[in-house]
């Protein structure tokens, strides 16, 4: 049986029956009893023997950036779950996410042995091992898993299902179902063409099991706490426009070094696009289609999930997204993708229709123009436009990536509105950073 993402509805009662329906809490808990698994029988020696001998040091260095991501991952997911088993409402869900937690701390110590026995990474401790690969994490991996760990916090503090909700949301679908699955799938894809490292490929092929799993039971809690619920569909939603700049920051290569990944036989748009697709469906599976929940767009509006994936990257590139390490590019083709993005990922106006005239202090003037369908982003200036907005294009980037808070912005004078009361109150929503 598998969660696909078709959801009907019965047509006689008017409920909806889900196809997490047809799995029980039950199912879940008989699938890990049956899926379990050794680590400690594992024999790294002959992984070791190839690592030293066959694999040259470009790839001993690519594959390690990358296995730093996991190792890392499945310590945090491991250290980070027991704020869930309180907060879930059932017995039968508290049971299910037991078990998981036992399997990330397997993941977790696959990881150490792997690093330790076959890299020579650390000193066999899990501090030491977690200690060496620090360096290695890369800007937007660090942002989301300090995001987890203080979603745990809140969690502990507060178990209300809307909390419950958007905390599954940041761990088994953002964290579990976006970036680990499709890094798993890239990672055993190679390992079995290469015919390499055969008990690293075993303990990877035995973790991507016991994931879709743990993305089944979220995607089944999601649809049973969260779908049918409005507070809870916010906090979905919340969570998602928060962390989803994130992601083209966090599969960042070294240097934008693309052989990091294509000496795999992989680009990273094709992870990346994966990942979305990935996202789109269990949210889907979950009755929480991303495109239906409440607010603003969470991802640029008309863009296929593939087109998607290639903007994200070249929007780290130009410092829309991502770690800002100086100010954003002013190449004419930056500032165009920045403003056909930010367009595509305003909130709608209900009708009104305005025009916000855009006079940086440093780059040529843009309009746009809201209201009617998706809104319009063009060079120009128009004379009587409802609302002027006066600021450099380093400021209105940051506010548009979400650095700089859209009412901090116009109270510090950054932006400097000029227009009548009743338009200028829509303004700080109207800004609502893209996702
Ligand atoms: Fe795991
Ligand atoms: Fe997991």
């Amino acid at each position: 049986m598998s969660l696909n993402d078709v959801q009907t509805s019965d047509g006689t009662s008017g409920t909806t029956t889900r196809p997490t329906d047809l799995i029980s809490y039950e199912d879940l808990y008989a699938r890990w009893e049956q899926g379990n698994w050794r680590v400690m029988e594992l024999d790294f020696s002959e992984d070791a023997r190839q690592w030293r001998e066959e694999m040259t040091e470009f790839e001993r260095t690519a594959a390690l950036w990358n296995y730093a991501l996991f190792f890392w991952g499945e310590d945090a997911v491991a250290d980070n779950l027991s704020p869930y088993i309180d907060a879930a409402p059932l017995e039968e869900q508290k049971y299910f996410l037991t078990t998981q937690q036992v399997d990330e701390a397997r993941h977790a110590i696959f990881f150490k042995r792997f690093m330790h026995e076959v890299c020579g990474i650390g000193d066999g401790t899990m501090a030491g091992g977690l200690g060496a690969i620090r360096p290695q994490l890369t800007w937007g991996f660090r942002r989301t898993f300090e995001r987890l760990d203080t979603i745990a916090d809140e969690l502990r503090a507060d178990r209300s299902l809307p909390k419950l909700s958007a905390a599954v949301t940041l761990y088994h679908m953002v964290v579990e179902a976006t970036l680990a699955q499709p890094g798993q799938h890239f990672i055993t894809n190679y390992l079995e063409q290469r015919d390499m490292l055969p008990a690293f490929r075993e303990g990877m092929e035995q973790i991507a099991r016991d994931e879709q799993r743990h993305i089944g039971f979220g995607v089944k809690l999601l649809a049973d706490i969260a779908a049918d619920d409005e507070r809870c569909r916010r906090a979905v939603a919340d969570v998602l426009r928060e962390v989803t700049p994130w992601g083209p920051a966090v599969l960042q290569p070294p240097g934008w070094d693309r052989n990091y990944t294509e000496a795999f036989g992989f680009t990273l748009e094709e992870i990346a696009e994966e990942s979305i697709d990935s996202l789109q469906t269990k949210l889907r599976s979950a009755g929480l289609p991303m495109d239906e929940l409440p607010g603003p767009p969470i991802v640029p509006v008309g863009l296929t999930n593939r087109e998607q994936a290639e903007r994200g990257y070249k929007l780290v590139q130009i410092g829309l997204l991502g770690e800002k390490l100086g100010p954003p590019s002013r190449e004419p083709e930056a500032i165009e993708l920045v403003m056909d993005t930010m367009r595509r990922q305003l909130p709608d106006t209900n009708g009104t229709s305005l025009t916000v005239q855009l006079a940086f202090s440093d780059v040529e003037p843009w309009l746009l123009r809201l209201g009617g369908g998706t809104p319009r982003a063009e060079r120009g200036s128009e004379p009587k436009p409802d609302v002027t907005l006066g600021c450099s294009w380093e400021d209105w980037v940051d506010v548009a990536g979400g650095r700089l808070d859209p009412r901090r912005a116009l109270l510090s004078r950054r932006l400097r509105p000029k227009a009548r009361m009743s338009v200028l109150r829509l303004l700080p929503s109207m800004l609502g950073r893209p996702g």
